[in-house]
């Protein structure tokens, strides 16, 4: 059934007009004044209202075997939570552990995905280990269309990999024409220091950003860029909280080093005092890099501003507060690390981001869709609005009021980090590829209509 978006004001990461949008099948197929609609048609009156590109998430995870517990979200739940919220497509960062292969990691999470998924999907395929295997099996895994890999320099024995391994995936990565994912923070301090705090009897979950501060994280962005220098790898530091590995990045990137930055929701709105919260309340803020002192709040809307930080993500990680985070107890190196937040991305930064001023309505299009579709070779199918792009729009109404709530989400996570915030504008309508699978924060969508998106290979 065709569809026709009327009267709305489409915004881009570069234009702004009133125009009609009209989708047949699964692309736009005209963009124009006073289309009008022939019988059948989907009808939707976007008067008074925005119509953005799908947002893309870069950084989500939705199955996640994880620090002897699993994420709660399934695809199911997960991606109904990202329609509500404006979010069209999913890039998942697929995580086996050192005991398995990648091939059958890759497998294991195609199977969670293909057939459960109402939007469409890819992931970020992780190197996890590197041995006589791999090289073959990653290279399967990019001819089945995956360009982006995923390596831990932390969480060591789980997901990280040693300097040789390192060396060798961006080396591999460079010859694929494939860019390399990195989650940057030095194993080896964390683990001292947070062998030291324990032995102080310092067990609360506010000792875990006393655990891996800034410097930690800045190490780990030097080390990956140094190897990425070498080997001249294009490379995106994931989940970036902090001016000191900002400036890391910067420099590196000022030497020629190909490296693109995200940061999270997470860490342009919250500070660390969260994790500090009484009666084991601040393990429902412990994730990592931990949440940082809040004066790096506004050197990452900076960033976002001069185009220096590229995109935003929410390295959605839903671990119940109840059953999961109380694991941590008594050692918060224990605590699930993981700040659910998929739903909410992009009214916390319409509300917090351009209705104060600090972004503008391109740059919240650029980097939670534009930049993250041209980063992962989605870019035009999907992160624009353009004739023949798939028809991932969403119909925001800025004049809705609300506040956010663990008891009206969708995510499948016994709380909000974001509990009782208020909210200004949200997604009215979200389709994919011509489907409306939203409507005013509700799913209606088709659980496994989402496509598993395959993925060209670039050279940076
Ligand atoms: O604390 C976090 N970020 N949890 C998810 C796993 C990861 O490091 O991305
Ligand atoms: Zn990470
Ligand atoms: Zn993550």
């Amino acid at each position: 059934m065709p569809l026709l978006i009327k009267n709305g004001e489409i915004v881009t990461a570069s234009e702004r007009y009133h125009a009609d949008i009209y989708c047949e099948g699964e692309t736009i197929t005209r963009i124009d004044r006073d289309i009008s609609a022939p019988p059948g048609a989907t009808v939707v009156d976007a008067a008074g209202q925005l119509v953005f590109p799908g947002f893309i998430d870069p950084h989500v995870h939705i199955y996640l075997p994880f620090m002897g517990t699993y994420s709660k979200d399934t695809y199911e739940t997960g991606s109904k939570a990202a329609l509500a919220g404006g979010t069209t497509t999913l890039i998942e960062m697929c995580c086996p552990s050192r005991q398995d292969d990648a091939l059958k990691g890759f497998e294991l999470w195609m199977s969670q995905a293909v057939g459960k998924s109402a939007c469409d999907f890819t992931f970020h395929m992780g190197v996890t280990k590197y041995d006589s295997a791999t090289e073959g099996q990653l290279r399967e895994i990019v001819a089945a269309g995956i360009s982006s890999f995923k390596i831990f320099l932390a969480y060591k024995g789980a997901f990280g990999v040693d300097d040789t391994e390192l060396y060798r995936t961006l080396a591999l990565a460079k010859k694929l024409g494939v860019i390399v994912t990195a989650h940057c923070e030095n194993e080896t301090l964390v683990a001292e220091r947070s062998a030291q705090l324990l032995a102080a009897g310092k067990t609360d979950p506010g000792q875990h950003h006393e655990s891996r501060p800034p410097l930690v994280e800045a190490e780990g962005v030097h080390h990956l860029l140094t190897f990425a220098e070498l080997t001249g790898a294009a490379t995106y530091i994931v989940h970036l909280s902090c001016q000191e590995a900002l400036a890391a990045a910067l420099a590196a990137r000022q030497r020629g080093v190909k490296v693109s930055v995200e940061t999270l929701i997470q860490y342009l709105l919250l500070d660390k005092s969260y994790a500090e919260r009484p009666e084991f309340e601040g393990a429902k803020f412990v994730m990592s890099p931990p949440l940082r002192d809040a004066r790096n709040q506004e050197i990452l809307w900076q960033g976002l501003r001069d185009g220096l930080v590229n995109t935003v993500a929410t390295d959605h990680a839903p671990f119940d507060f109840s059953d999961q985070k109380v694991m941590g107890k008594n050692d918060f190196t224990k605590i699930p690390n993981g700040i659910p937040s998929l739903e909410e991305r992009i009214k916390l930064l319409y509300t917090y981001g351009v209705k104060t001023g600090r972004i503008d309505l391109h740059t919240l299009v650029n980097v939670a869709s534009t930049q993250v579709a041209k980063l992962f070779s989605l870019f035009p199918r999907k992160g624009t609005i353009q004739l023949g792009a798939d028809a991932d729009l969403v119909v925001f109404d800025p004049n809705y009021r609300g506040t956010i709530s663990a008891k009206t989400q969708l995510m499948n996570v016994d709380y909000s980090a974001f509990e009782g915030w208020k909210i200004e504008g949200r997604p009215s309508v979200v389709t994919v590829r011509g489907e409306v699978a939203a409507r005013d924060g509700q799913f209606t969508g088709t659980i496994g209509r989402g496509n598993f998106l395959e993925r060209e290979p670039q050279h940076f």
